[in-house]
């Protein structure tokens, strides 16, 4: 994706990938030449490389390499729940189906079965990057950061923090000062295993403002400040959630410039360009030009916010007001834990908002994509690393297999195609929109991140 509406193909190009996993260089001359293109590339890679060491990946007739996908907002820990919603929303859902589940969490051996299946299960679907809530246990929460650096998933792995009463009495932190210290003990522990943050990375993670006292609020926000780490929360998702926000915080206890869900946030200093809100439906004009004033940047959830019917967030109002967007799977409010499917639901989502009278609503494939790839990279605060395949950036990426088409017209390689059914005469444009509309994880072949094949379909 080179822009929010253009999508580049680079047919019969060559990315060459340097041993740290950087993209060195492009060449799109060489119409699918590798030696040509390993003859125009190596002279230009410095000592130590020869041809004997390099590893040559090809997409063949009918497939093609695409950017990583970046889910801004998943909760490792509700993976289990995947699918498991009922009829309930959003408050009625945390005390019924997820807190339990969370608070389960605390035995380590169930925390490595959940971790280590859903690290493996996003990636399967694309997902280079993604952006998790872990729980409040420590010990589990640091156990995800050691399963992402293991599986080689790039991550930022929030430690969940919740003090507040109305949290149950099973699960929630003791105190401010326990919450922070928690928090702490994960930042601490990253830093241990992985120090240049190459991969892994620690978040500062509110659950939601209801979720916090206004002490815990402010020690976050003085947290963010003195660390410079990015910022994940809820925020505008469920009516009853908002107002439930205006009772708990009025301007009187907080200071806030007015009595709205975005304003309380911006009160604790949680407001910044390293902040990412998870959904963003209802929000006032007056928010989203604060969102847009301050840099912070948006998560949208269309998969959760339609299961547990939040609302239909308006993503291109968002975007026309400069507020930088991308996708988040939201698993287990959402229950499908692919970034391709919420692209999908981001588009039919869209047209709901069109539906509702703003026919300029409706995100493109070309547009969906953008925010499953580069406006997710800029979402997670990684737009410098990650999210193309331009020099400088790092080789996330995925092999997409569509159908092939054979010597005599017909499509082979039918059975591996999954959902998607090639007649062969379809364009690339139309390929790419099959893909995201009925595609899945069986066309993922083979997904790298840094460089490194993190995941191969047998
Ligand atoms: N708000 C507070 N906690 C949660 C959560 O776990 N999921 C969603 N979707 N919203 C929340
Ligand atoms: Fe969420």
């Amino acid at each position: 994706s080179k822009k929010l509406n253009q999508l580049e193909y680079l047919h019969g190009a060559a990315v060459c990938v340097d041993k740290s996993g950087t993209i060195v260089a492009v060449d799109t001359q060489c119409a699918g030449d590798v030696k040509r293109a390993a003859a125009t590339l190596y002279p230009t890679l410095g000592e130590g490389w020869s041809e004997e060491e390099v590893v040559v990946q090809v997409a063949k007739e009918g497939q093609f390499f695409f950017p990583g996908f970046i889910d801004t907002h998943i909760h490792a820990s509700q993976y289990p729940n995947a699918g498991i919603f009922g009829s309930s929303t959003l408050l009625d859902w945390l005390n019924t189906y997820t807190f339990p589940l969370e608070a389960s969490l605390a035995d380590p051996s169930k925390a490595r079965k959940v971790y280590s299946r859903v690290v493996r299960k996003t990636l399967s679907h694309g997902t280079t990057c993604a952006a998790y809530y872990a729980t409040i246990d420590v010990a589990s929460t640091n156990l995800l950061a050691d399963l992402c650096l293991a599986a080689g998933q790039r991550a930022l792995v929030g430690r969940v923090c919740m003090d507040s009463p109305l949290s149950p009495e099973y699960y929630r932190d003791e105190s401010p000062a326990q919450s922070i210290a928690a928090t702490r003990a994960t930042i601490a522990h990253i830093a241990r295993i992985d120090p240049a943050m190459a991969l892994v990375r620690p978040v500062i993670t509110p659950r939601f403002a209801p979720s916090c006292s206004i002490p815990l609020m402010q020690a976050l926000g003085a947290l963010a400040a003195e660390t410079d780490l990015p910022i994940q929360t809820h925020l505008s998702e469920n009516k009853n959630e908002i107002a439930l926000v205006r009772e708990l915080f009025p301007t009187a206890d907080t200071g806030a410039a007015d009595d709205s869900y975005t304003a309380v946030y911006d009160a604790f200093g949680l407001l910044s360009r390293r902040t990412i809100f998870a959904h963003a439906v209802h929000l006032s004009e007056a928010e989203a030009d604060l969102i847009a004033l301050r840099g912070a940047k948006v998560s949208h959830c269309p998969c959760s916010n339609s299961a547990i019917t939040s609302g239909a967030a308006r993503v291109r109002w968002l975007l026309d007001k400069g507020v930088c967007c991308g996708l988040g799977t939201d698993v287990s409010g959402g229950y499908s834990p692919s970034v391709l499917e919420a692209a999908r639901l981001a588009a039919l989502v869209s047209r709901h908002v069109a539906m509702g009278g703003d026919e300029a609503a409706k995100l493109t494939v070309e547009e969906v994509l953008y925010l499953a790839t580069r406006g997710g990279a800029e979402v997670v605060g990684l737009e410098d690393k990650v999210g193309g395949f331009e020099v400088g950036l790092e080789w996330d990426a995925q092999l997409i297999g569509l159908g092939s088409v054979g010597e005599d017209g017909d499509v082979e390689d039918g059975e591996e195609d999954g959902n998607v059914d090639f007649f062969g005469w379809e364009t690339w444009e139309e390929r790419v929109a099959k893909w995201v509309y009925n595609g899945d994880d069986r066309n993922t072949r083979k997904v790298w991140v840094r460089g490194r094949l993190v995941h191969e379909r047998k």
